[in-house]
């Protein structure tokens, strides 16, 4: 009679009709989705049907604004308002526990650290809730977002939400000006990142081996997972997980970070199930692109290329035309 029922009729519409209802439905819950297809057991979501099994997730469908999306260079706008990142430690150093979720490698900081950034798009402090790594099989995919159609060997999401507007995250994912996310993505190289270095040594990621492991990392800084650059891209999409919520400001650091082979080698034997189940790698944990529609990306980088009139710019109109006609047009 409730929502359920009805969410349910539209799976199996789409699921196809021909076949025979499962002995045990799968049932409906936040939870209820994944990447790709599971060997074993009953059918889960994947992407394309994530707005489709559950109406409070719809967006994830009809959404408009929806991430992660293909960044073409060319399509770019330089904003000249665009303030630099502030991230603000206090000076300390942080701990955190660090999860294996069955979908991601999970970050959360200790419930007294806070860590919170301003500056760049942002018109609020917003705080750090979680930093989540997504990563590929092979080194050739395994990042969110992509850059002139390439992906990279994986993504750090850096989560935060708007602490000046709103209790939590719960209540700022589903709010206005509700989350920001820095992107940055990883690259294989001789040595790595200092930060990722503390996540990903063999020691350290050994002990989340298996779905809702968790391990205690202490002395984490934080500003070491920032690439050397002070340029970023940045647009307004959504969550890259159900529901989908269109709350999410996106910056992309203009960097990437390293991480060494053995270190990527260790997050492909990560598994998504505990360890009485099947093994199956966590790796390729990604939303596909979507539709950019005709949303403006901004970067604070000043290169010389022609661009259109960004609508989501945050200063005056003619400013931006002065710069545009001073471009050549
Ligand atoms: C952007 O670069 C152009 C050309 O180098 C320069 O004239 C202009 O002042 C720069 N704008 C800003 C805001 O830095
Ligand atoms: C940001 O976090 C620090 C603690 O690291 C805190 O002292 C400061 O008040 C926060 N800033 C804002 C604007 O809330
Ligand atoms: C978040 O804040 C809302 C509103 O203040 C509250 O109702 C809810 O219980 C909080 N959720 C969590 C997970 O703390």
């Amino acid at each position: 009679p409730s929502k359920k029922g009805e969410d349910f009729i539209i799976l199996r519409k789409h699921v196809g009709g021909g076949k025979k209802a499962q002995p045990n439905p799968p049932k409906i819950h936040e939870g209820w989705w994944a990447y790709k297809e599971v060997v074993q057991g009953s059918f889960v979501p994947v992407p394309s049907f994530w707005g489709l099994v559950n109406s409070a997730w719809n967006l994830c469908s009809v959404g408009k604004r929806q991430s992660p999306v293909n960044i073409e260079t060319s399509h770019m706008i330089f904003d000249p308002f665009l303030q630099p990142i502030r991230l603000n430690t206090g000076g300390r150093k942080v701990g955190g526990t660090m999860y294996n979720t069955g979908r991601h490698v999970s970050l959360r900081l200790d419930k007294e650290h806070l860590v919170n950034i301003s500056g760049g798009p942002m018109t609020y402090s917003h705080r750090l809730e979680e930093i989540r790594l997504h990563f590929g099989s092979e080194d050739g995919q395994g990042s969110e977002h992509l850059l002139n159609g390439q992906a990279f060997s994986g993504e750090v999401q850096l989560i935060h939400y708007n602490h000046e507007l709103y209790t939590n995250y719960t209540e700022a994912a589903k709010s206005p000006n509700g989350l920001v996310v820095v992107s940055i993505f990883m690259k294989i190289a001789e040595t790595s990142n200092s930060f990722l270095n503390r996540m990903l040594n063999r020691d350290t990621i050994t002990r989340i081996t298996y779905k809702n492991d968790a391990y205690l990392l202490t002395t984490l800084n934080i500003e070491e997972i920032y690439p050397e650059t002070s340029s970023f891209i940045t647009y307004d999409g959504s969550m890259t997980i159900p529901p989908c919520f269109e709350t999410a400001t996106w910056i992309l650091m203009n960097k990437p970070v390293y991480l060494t082979r053995m270190q990527m080698h260790s997050l492909r034997l990560l598994s998504q199930n505990q360890p009485s189940q099947i093994f199956l790698s966590m790796s390729d944990n990604v939303r596909p692109v979507q539709p950019l529609n005709n949303r403006c990306i901004r970067t604070n980088i000043n290169f010389s290329v022609q661009g259109k009139d960004c609508p989501n710019n945050r200063g005056p109109q003619w400013e931006m035309k002065r710069v545009v006609s001073s471009r050549g047009e």
